[in-house]
């Protein structure tokens, strides 16, 4: 299990930032942590909404900070970086690069260059300047992990997805990339690659038309609990996975999209052409 402690370092406890940690999966990483000892500063651009889960876990019990973070903009990321050194009551040792925003219904071409810029600004370049902030620091220290929260998305190349896609493939590739600049080092890199999750996403993004009304049904029906993700993505991170994909229809994603890629794309453009 987690545990209070990180492996390979036995004097330290967790601290940890979560960035989106004002609602779904971001608060349920900071309550997780909280409930496993560890200490939390929790950042979320809705500075209101971090400070309410802090208030949760500290009414629980727990230790938990709350700051404002846009993860878009490198100079808050590295007022994050700061503020961590100043609050948390030992050197940040698990940095969770969660927050993200949804956007789709449209086809590329129709999709705005701006919902493009949005999406990539806050789910692509939120996790680089996360990485880029955080993993030197943790290579320093020679222990520690990152979680970067991509997506199912990052490789299922569902239609009228495009900039979600984009966003989640690279964040994909980054925590691959990592994995392998920091095998060795004692940090650990763990991507989580889910696909529904019940959380506020659809509510809070910009995903239209049938889509956003299909992505409601879907997540009532199929949506797994944002706590159950979070307990397997902890235990998994403290395995040392790379990849977390917590549901069946993830991990059958996965196989099938390199096991038959023709059928799989065929696939995906028929579910185009009848939804
Ligand atoms: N819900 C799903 O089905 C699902 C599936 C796969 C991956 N994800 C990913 O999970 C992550 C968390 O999303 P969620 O589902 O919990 O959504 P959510 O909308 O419930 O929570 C996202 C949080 O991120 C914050 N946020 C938005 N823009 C930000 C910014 N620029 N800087 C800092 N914080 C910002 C929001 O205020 C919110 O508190 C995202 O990266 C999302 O892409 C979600």
């Amino acid at each position: 299990m987690f545990g209070s402690r990180l492996p390979g370092n036995p004097g330290n406890s967790v601290s940890a930032v979560v960035t989106g940690a004002g609602s779904g999966i971001g608060r349920a990483f900071a309550l997780e942590i909280a409930r496993r000892r560890g200490a939390v500063l929790c950042s979320d651009i809705d500075e209101a909404a971090a400070q309410l889960t802090a208030d949760e876990i500290v009414a629980a019990g727990g230790r938990a900070w709350a700051v404002v973070c846009d993860v878009s903009k490198i100079a808050e990321v590295q007022k994050l970086a700061r503020q961590a050194g100043e609050i948390l009551p030992q050197p940040v040792n698990l940095v969770v690069n969660n927050a993200g925003v949804g956007a789709g219904g449209k086809p590329v071409g129709e999709t705005p260059l701006t919902d493009w810029k949005w999406t990539l600004g806050i789910n692509l370049w939120g996790v680089i300047h996360g990485c880029h902030v955080f993993a030197p620091l943790l290579r320093h220290q020679g222990h520690g992990g990152i979680v970067n929260v991509a997506s199912t998305a990052s490789y299922s190349a569902a239609p009228l997805m495009g900039p979600y896609n984009v966003s989640k493939a690279g964040v994909l590739a980054l925590s691959e990339t990592l994995a392998a600049e920091l095998a060795g080092t004692g940090v650990k890199i763990t991507a989580l690659c889910p696909t529904l999750v019940k959380t506020n996403i659809n509510a809070n993004g910009r995903i239209v038309g049938d889509a956003s009304k299909l992505f409601d049904r879907l997540m009532d029906r199929f949506g797994m609990a944002p706590d159950r993700v979070v307990r397997m993505t902890l235990d998994a991170h403290q395995r040392g996975d790379l990849y977390v994909m917590p549901q069946f229809d993830a991990r059958l994603i996965w196989r099938a999209k390199r096991l038959m890629p023709r059928t799989y794309a065929m696939g995906a453009g028929l579910f185009n052409r009848l939804h």
